[in-house]
């Protein structure tokens, strides 16, 4: 399979269609008046809806992408305003993390990370893959609502075999920050480069000064510049693989920039490490959260420290109103290393240095564009529950959701054996994810966006929509979806050294029956 044919397409853009038009309510007829009920409509004022299956669009009133700063952007080669069409090649590649050191890598078009993807909501994207590896590869678009067909899961993509290519081609349902990564041997494949960043702009972006789009990683570096060994057993197995140099867009050296005082930028974080939580602070500035993975929130709140676990997004409006005497700012992430007696520490690490240079007048306060969160009564709701837990098992460490390690979801190629559980698409679904043992797990649902609901001081802390949620060591939490996107989808803990050895698993979810 693997080819891209004219009926898969089409059944592509109904799907996607038919969620442009629950996300956007564009025609509110064609949706049910149980969606509706159920709060599924999302009011987003500034991305008027977007008929994509029209193709009046006035293409010569269209503006150009707000540019951004960060990572490489992917050269768009077609004309029309309307699609972004990319070339993306994964090879071996050298990166320089250190400024001294080269460094062996897997690479999107030769860069770690990957070049950034931008597009505007309801384009169409056309990436044009060319696997130039000698491993097998699948690009996954984390937090993208397309079609399962489009969604790089290795249970529906055969693989691309070295040499070989694919063509992805999907609408962008939504505006926010989201990412791409390898999903086949992600253990190996994300750590050694395989990732990229993905932005997809309002029609209407809230006014600033400039945009930056900031990845976090770390990696484990040799002292002669290599990825160090993937260890099977040990703390890399139990809490996932830490790094020991921290990366900023791809650079071991806080990014340095300057910036007029009283400007205004809006900052898009990516945490795509392997297994490690940033807790982030911004000394000398004020931020507020105004996005998380699923984009801009009803309510920006002010923060002093963001915690963003792996493959978690947000967005912060910074605002660099500081006193005269006071010129730069800085970015630093309290993270946890090991000290020279292998112990556990929280140590600041300085991310980002802003030299405050010149003068703007202050801006007017951020006014957050009119968003709705689709609504949360706890009483439509079905319920699901999923035991996230581990042990040993045959001298290996596994681990598994109810019980069960979903090693032969990770495996690609085999035949599609029956997804975990069966949902009918637009129903709200309480999922309470509870971990009995000490690691934290990322846990990540494709092709969904979910809120907190409980326990509630997580749910007011924190607000909008999300596709991966922290479980902390023997907590729970419970998320609910409106599992607005049909298909099969999985769903897995984001610490790929646990997902890999089975906490892993799919669902389907069923078309809307009329
Ligand atoms: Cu970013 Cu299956 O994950
Ligand atoms: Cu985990």
């Amino acid at each position: 399979m693997s080819k891209h044919t004219g009926r898969r397409w089409d059944a592509f853009r109904r799907a996607a269609i038919g969620l442009s038009v629950v996300a956007g309510c564009s025609d509110p007829v064609s949706a049910t008046p149980s969606a509706v009920d159920a709060g599924l409509v999302m009011d987003v004022a500034v991305d008027a809806p977007v008929d994509v299956a029209s193709d009046l669009v006035d293409v010569s009133v269209v503006p150009p992408l707000p540019p951004l700063e960060g990572p490489p952007v992917l050269v768009d080669t077609n004309p029309d305003p309307t699609v972004v069409e990319v070339s993306l090649t994964a090879s071996a590649a050298e990166a320089n993390f250190t400024g001294t050191l080269r460094t062996p890598v897997l690479a999107y078009n030769g860069t770690v990370p990957g070049p950034l993807l931008h597009a505007r909501v309801g384009d169409r994207v056309i990436v044009h893959f060319q696997n130039d590896m000698d491993v097998p590869h699948t690009v996954h678009w984390h937090g993208l609502r397309i079609s399962d067909q489009m969604d790089g899961s290795p249970r529906i993509q055969q693989p691309v075999e070295p040499g070989g290519s694919f063509t992805y081609d999907f609408v962008v349902p939504e505006a926010g920050t989201f990412w791409y990564h390898a999903h086949v041997n992600s253990i190996e494949q994300i750590e050694r480069g395989l990732s990229g960043s993905i932005v997809v702009h309002e029609r209407q972006p809230p006014p600033v000064d400039r945009e930056r789009v900031i990845v976090l990683d770390d990696v484990r570096l040799t002292a002669a510049g290599r990825i160090g060994a993937f260890l099977d057993s040990g703390p890399d197995v139990g809490r996932g693989r830490l790094g020991n140099t921290l990366l900023i867009n791809g650079s071991a050296t806080p990014w340095a920039f300057e910036a007029p005082r009283n400007s205004v930028e809006r900052w898009r974080i990516i945490n795509s490490a392997n297994a490690r939580s940033y807790t982030l602070e911004l000394v000398g500035a004020t931020i507020r959260v105004i996005g998380t993975d699923g984009g801009l929130l009803p309510t920006p709140y002010e923060t002093e420290s963001l915690d963003i676990a792996p493959g978690q997004r947000f967005e912060l409006e910074v605002r660099y109103e500081a006193p005269a005497e006071q010129n730069e700012v800085l970015l630093r992430a309290m993270v946890l290393t090991l000290d020279a007696n292998d112990q556990v520490v929280t140590v600041p690490f300085p991310m980002a240095r802003v030299s405050l240079v010149g003068e703007v007048p202050v801006r007017k306060p951020y006014v957050a564009p009119k968003v709705t969160l689709p609504f949360t009564d706890p009483t439509v709701m079905e319920t699901w529950s999923l035991a996230l837990s581990g042990g040993q098992v045959d001298g290996g460490v596994e681990f598994t959701i109810n019980g069960a390690a979903g090693h032969h979801l990770v495996d690609a190629g085999g035949p599609h054996d029956h997804a975990s559980r069966l949902f009918q698409q637009m129903t709200p679904v309480a999922i309470t994810l509870r971990s009995n043992v000490s690691p934290e797990h990322p846990f990540h649902l494709h092709g969904q966006f979910f809120q907190i609901i409980a326990p509630a001081s997580r749910a007011a802390e924190e607000p909008g929509l999300k596709d991966t949620v922290l479980v902390r060591g023997a907590q729970s939490v419970t998320v609910l979806t409106y599992l607005e996107n049909p298909g099969r989808w999985m769903y897995h803990c984001h610490i790929s050294e646990h997902s890999e050895r089975g906490m892993m698993g799919e669902i389907e979810v069923g078309p809307r029956q009329r």
